[in-house]
């Protein structure tokens, strides 16, 4: 039901982003219509696309942060898919991790005459300059999955909700803990990235209280032990604990932070052990170092984003959960914004972020925990991920 409904919506947006950049396109009150005729409009698209060359019609640009994490790479695919569906070529440019590509990447597509870009910062607070190029060109800003801060100078803001994602994964952490005392290990995101901020926000809000109650013990974190009968943190707490325990939303950081925090625990503190890991690449990467120390019996470890290998981590035993954030939902609210700026109208809005200046409004989409139990139904049924990626499903 869930995915036909999402379907239905993207196909709605895509017909709509095809009119539109076919320049023959209505106004939102048009759009009722269009769906409607959705199958002739569909076997019409190449010609349209044959009359009027990408080249010259497209006004949409796209930033990504980095071509190293599987995450960016599945959002890249789901852009394209969903362009090429409306017939159209999408100029995708990566970052590469370094902020100043980026401010050139942006440049390059405002030089290109678009009229709108979709920024996912490298870093937050640095993607400020070039948010504020693009708007002084008159370029609409639309911030992807992670938010620019400290700046007017964005438009909208398309996101899932991101303190839902930590809170999924602390509430995994409580579901599967029994009696007190036991270890939890910390790990948070990037610094420089804001979502970072929302991810520990929202695991902290579950976990805190467990903490006060004595079900869990911090066991690497002294920042955190400091601030554990604090219900909720200001930002500045939060990026003590996060300076702590960051890794830098890279796997070798993460793997070389927990065997520093293995070696330094004492075997008391292992045992049955609870693991916060911000993301699936981070949580591969502590999950293997955990499973590796014969003072650690056994591991319960959060992730996010559904990467296909940490799905087979999950039908593996290796990994516990992941949080499923569907980037076909976000690919497709990024063209609905887009598309209502090309027509002169506003995106929808439910929400607003403040990125340290303004409230930026946004429309949060939902995220779904999965563990063994719902791994088919989530990701296989869904048509997420199809199952020959996989090996030993249940
Ligand atoms: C995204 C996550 C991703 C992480 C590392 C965050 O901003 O929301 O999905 O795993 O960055 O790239």
């Amino acid at each position: 039901m869930k995915r036909s409904k999402i379907l239905i919506s993207l196909f709605a947006v895509l017909i709509i982003a095809s009119m539109l950049l076919t320049g023959c396109g209505g106004t939102a009150t048009q759009a009722p219509p269009a769906v409607t005729e959705a199958p002739p409009a569909a076997t019409e698209a190449p010609p349209a696309a044959t009359e009027a060359p990408p080249a010259t019609t497209l006004s949409v640009g796209v930033v990504l942060p980095t071509k190293e994490e599987p995450r960016w790479l599945q959002d890249e695919a789901r852009f394209k898919e969903a362009f090429e569906a409306a017939g159209y070529e999408v100029q995708i440019l990566f970052s590469d991790g370094d902020s100043a590509k980026e401010r050139t990447n942006v440049e390059t597509l405002i030089s290109q005459g678009v009229s709108v870009i979709v920024i996912c910062p490298h870093d937050g607070t640095a993607a400020a300059a070039a948010a504020q190029e693009a708007r002084d060109a008159g370029v609409k800003v639309i911030s992807y999955d992670r938010l620019i801060r400290d700046t007017e100078a964005v438009d909208y803001y398309v996101t899932f909700d991101s303190i839902a994602v930590g809170a999924a994964q602390a509430q995994y952490l409580v579901d599967k803990a029994t009696g007190t005392g036991n270890p939890l290990y910390l790990y948070a995101g990037a610094a420089t990235d804001n979502n970072a901020f929302l991810f520990f926000e929202g695991a902290w809000n579950v976990l805190q209280p467990k903490i006060a109650d004595g079900t869990f013990v911090i066991k690497n974190s002294s920042e955190a032990v400091a601030l554990q009968d604090k219900a909720t943190l200001t930002r500045d707490e939060m990026s003590n604990i996060i300076g702590q325990v960051s890794t830098n939303w890279d796997f070798d950081v993460a793997k070389n932070l927990s065997e520093a925090n293995l070696t330094a625990a004492a075997a008391a503190d292992k045992g049955n052990v609870f693991v916060l890991a911000p993301n699936d690449g981070t949580a591969r990467a502590i999950a293997d170092v955990f499973a590796s120390d014969a003072d650690v019996t056994s591991y319960v470890v959060t992730g996010q984003d559904a990467e296909i290998a940490s799905v087979q981590y999950i039908i593996d035993g290796k990994q516990s959960m992941t949080v499923l954030k569907d980037v076909r939902t976000l690919v497709a609210d990024a063209i609905a914004a887009a598309v209502a700026y090309l027509e002169g109208g506003t995106p929808e809005q439910t929400n607003t972020y403040n990125n340290g200046v303004i409230d930026v409004p946004a429309k949060p989409s939902e995220v779904i925990a999965v563990d063994q139990a719902n791994v088919v139904e989530a990701i296989i049924d869904s048509g997420y991920w199809p199952a020959s990626e996989f090996t030993g499903l249940p």
